[in-house]
């Protein structure tokens, strides 16, 4: 594990207005850059955004922080590095608990020493400890300084749409999916959380129709969840593929193969003293929603909303059985062949 001291995270550091500014600037130099190709894709309407746009087989979002023109930045000039980790999501697939599970794992010893109720992860939302890597591509000052290693990095870009150095760098990337149908409820109560009032509440039955027919931000489900799930085939060295529903029936064993898996295994003393747990423990949804309770992670997007019920197979009451069905038949022949169960 490197020198925890060189490690500067963004919740340490705010930026200054000048760092702001330039930040605001660059990102809508990169948004003016990819304008005229946004008129040739094919648009949907989408859920908390206006439109989702197709490229390259996915649905994306425009003109913000996520949108495939920051990944078209990122995939002209984002550098990646052999010991970064990734972690790759689609949105509502536990993405949140994840980021908390990596950060506590990777900087464990930074904070064994501190009095528990100084851990960034009891301060602060999971996403402010563990960046997407979207917004690298327009910052002053990139969030993890060089010299720290692992730089932990999140995204929800399709495996074929990663930025090139991030596949070539031989860097390894840990992949979370989930229940289709739990990731459609949970879009859907996300959704009617933060869209704009004036385009009205989404009722179940337009998400339902929407997800079905792969429109989601980078939908389809079944085609990301693939992608990377064949990735994973080709470098099992290098791509984790962990399932919602596993990392929550057996929470303890899934975190130290992911601990193992991200070159900070547990010694015998740590699990003899109960590292393991408690970082579950901190980590759980309980937990993380009791400490974002309040707050905004950004304008607009209050902590909370990250965390609902966190349960699997909620599902079960919302969609009919008719709905259900359809998923099933369509989730049965997209991953024919494929060892994924929920
Ligand atoms: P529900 O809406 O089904 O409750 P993401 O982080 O990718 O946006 O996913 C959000 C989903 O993960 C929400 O699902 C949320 O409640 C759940 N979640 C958040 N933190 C969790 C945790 N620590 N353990 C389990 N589930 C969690």
């Amino acid at each position: 594990m490197s020198n925890p001291n060189t490690l500067r995270l963004s919740f340490e550091t705010q930026p200054s207005e000048e760092d702001h500014e330039y930040e605001k600037a660059h990102l809508a130099t990169i948004l003016d850059r990819y304008k005229d190709r946004l008129t040739t894709f094919p648009k949907e309407k989408g859920w908390v955004s206006e439109h989702l746009y197709m490229y390259q087989g996915f649905w994306h979002l425009s003109k913000g922080v996520f949108s495939f023109e920051t990944m078209m930045a990122l995939q002209e000039a984002f550098e990646a590095h052999p010991t970064d980790i990734y972690l790759a999501t689609l949105p509502k697939s536990g993405t949140t608990w994840m980021k908390a599970l990596m950060f506590a794992l990777v900087n464990r010893t930074r904070h064994e020493n501190h009095r528990p109720s100084t851990h960034p992860l009891l301060i602060f939302n999971p996403h402010k400890c563990l960046p997407f890597v979207e917004p690298e591509i327009y910052r002053k000052t990139p969030t993890y300084v060089d010299a720290h290693r692992p730089r932990l990095f999140a995204t929800h870009i399709p495996y074929t749409l990663l930025p090139r150095s991030i596949i070539d760098s031989g860097c390894r990337l840990v992949y979370m999916c989930r229940n289709p149908k739990d990731v459609l409820v949970s879009l859907f109560h996300f959704t009617n959380k933060l869209r704009d009032e004036s385009r009205g509440v989404m009722t179940f039955e337009e998400a339902f129709q929407m997800f079905s027919n792969g429109v989601m931000p980078y939908g389809p489900h079944w085609d990301h969840v693939k992608g990377y799930y064949n990735a994973g085939l080709e470098h099992p060295t290098r791509i984790l593929f962990l399932t919602y529903e596993n990392m929550e029936k057996d929470s303890v064993n899934n975190v130290k193969r992911l601990a193992e898996f991200l070159g900070c295994g547990f010694t015998e003393k740590e699990e003899a003293e109960g590292a393991v747990e408690e970082i579950v423990k901190m980590c759980g949804f309980e937990n993380l929603r009791e400490v974002n309770k309040h707050g905004d992670l950004r304008e607009g997007v209050p902590n909370h909303t990250f965390f609902r019920e966190g349960k699997v197979g909620d599902w079960s009451n919302h969609l009919t059985t008719e709905m259900s069905n359809i998923l099933d038949q369509i989730v049965k022949e997209k991953f024919q062949g494929l060892d994924i169960s929920f």
